[in-house]
């Protein structure tokens, strides 16, 4: 039986979305139902790796746990096709944050509130759910051009550990992102809630400024920064930001998790009592999401199937 190259199953890919490390997300058109829906595809090189796909397998057991927030993507499925795993999720057409701040803060800054807001509540949901993300950053919250923002990617995602799992702990690979990483999680000692408080308050800076909190020439150089340089204000790179909101995120990165709030429970709390800038911003004029989707121009963004990426490398 042949099949056309663009379809996985009943999905027919329509657009590349974005290319990782290892896997790629496309939007694809059902068939049948004629419903749109973004597939998370294992890259050919990758999918007979056992602990890729199961880590793909784990995204989505996450996924499961976690459906019922609308601040959250919904992972509807996990199939094979071709040779190579996929899950299907609910497409949120829209830029993730890293691209949005590309022209830097101002395009985000008159919704920012907004956007805060519903990553909160996003994040807060899944620890009330028991887990905790650990790979929070800008690239894993997808946002509209009206502020509607959902937080993505539970590939390391781990559920907290309580009593007994926390006696047994033992330290696996750091994983992470190194610009927002904690120190505990770069230490690889027991994470919580109050690790991706820090990597959110991480985010929050660089949604304040247009850049995260540390740099580095090289990668130890990142981490060691994140252990040890004193903490950034955001005022330093935009006089704009209001002072109780550059101490609000300097708390939430503070090295020691018990100097951080202590849920984001609590950051809600305070965050929607607070103004976040001196002078209201003004919404741009021309819109970062107006260049963007549909895709155009783009570069990571438009690229037609082509028939080595989309077939299995080889058939034997
Ligand atoms: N459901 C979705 N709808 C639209 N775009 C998405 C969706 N899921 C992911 N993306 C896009 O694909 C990128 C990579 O997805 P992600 O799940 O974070 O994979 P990775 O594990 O490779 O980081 C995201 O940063 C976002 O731009
Ligand atoms: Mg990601």
């Amino acid at each position: 039986m042949t099949k056309t190259r663009d379809f996985y199953g009943p999905y027919r890919l329509t657009r590349l979305i974005r290319s990782g490390s290892t896997a790629e997300v496309w939007e694809a058109v059902e068939e049948h139902e004629q419903k749109r829906y973004a597939l998370k595809i294992l890259k050919a090189s990758m999918a007979k790796d056992k602990s890729e796909v199961a880590m793909l397998k784990h995204e989505y057991n996450v996924g499961q746990d976690l459906q019922n927030s609308p601040r959250i993507i919904k992972i509807l499925d996990f199939k094979t096709a071709n040779d190579r795993p996929f899950l299907v999720l609910e497409l949120f057409s829209e830029l993730n944050i890293k691209q949005a701040l590309r022209r830097g803060p101002d395009s985000l800054a008159f919704m920012l509130d907004k956007i805060i807001e519903q990553a909160a509540e996003g994040l807060y949901y899944m620890h009330t759910r028991g887990w905790i993300h650990l790979d929070v950053k800008p690239d894993n919250f997808l946002v509209s051009r009206d502020g509607e923002t959902k937080l993505i990617d539970f590939t390391i995602s781990e559920k907290k550990k309580t009593g007994l799992s926390k006696i047994f702990h033992r330290a696996s690979l750091a994983k992470g992102t190194r610009s927002y990483m904690a120190p505990e999680q770069i230490r690889r000692k027991i994470c919580d809630e109050r690790t991706d408080i820090y990597s959110f308050g991480c985010v929050l800076f660089e949604m304040a400024t247009g850049k995260p909190p540390y740099t580095g020439d090289t990668p130890n150089d990142l981490l060691n920064r994140h252990l040890q340089s004193s903490i950034p204000s955001a005022i330093a790179y935009n006089k704009n930001i209001s002072k109780p909101f550059a101490d609000l995120i300097k708390s939430m990165m503070a090295k020691s998790p018990a100097d951080r709030p202590p849920s984001l429970w609590e950051f809600l709390k305070e965050i929607r009592s607070m103004e976040l800038f001196n002078k209201r911003p003004r919404k741009p004029e021309i819109s970062v999401f107006d260049n963007m989707p549909g895709i155009r121009g783009a570069d990571d963004m438009i690229r037609k199937p082509s028939r080595d990426e989309l077939e299995p490398e080889e058939e034997t």
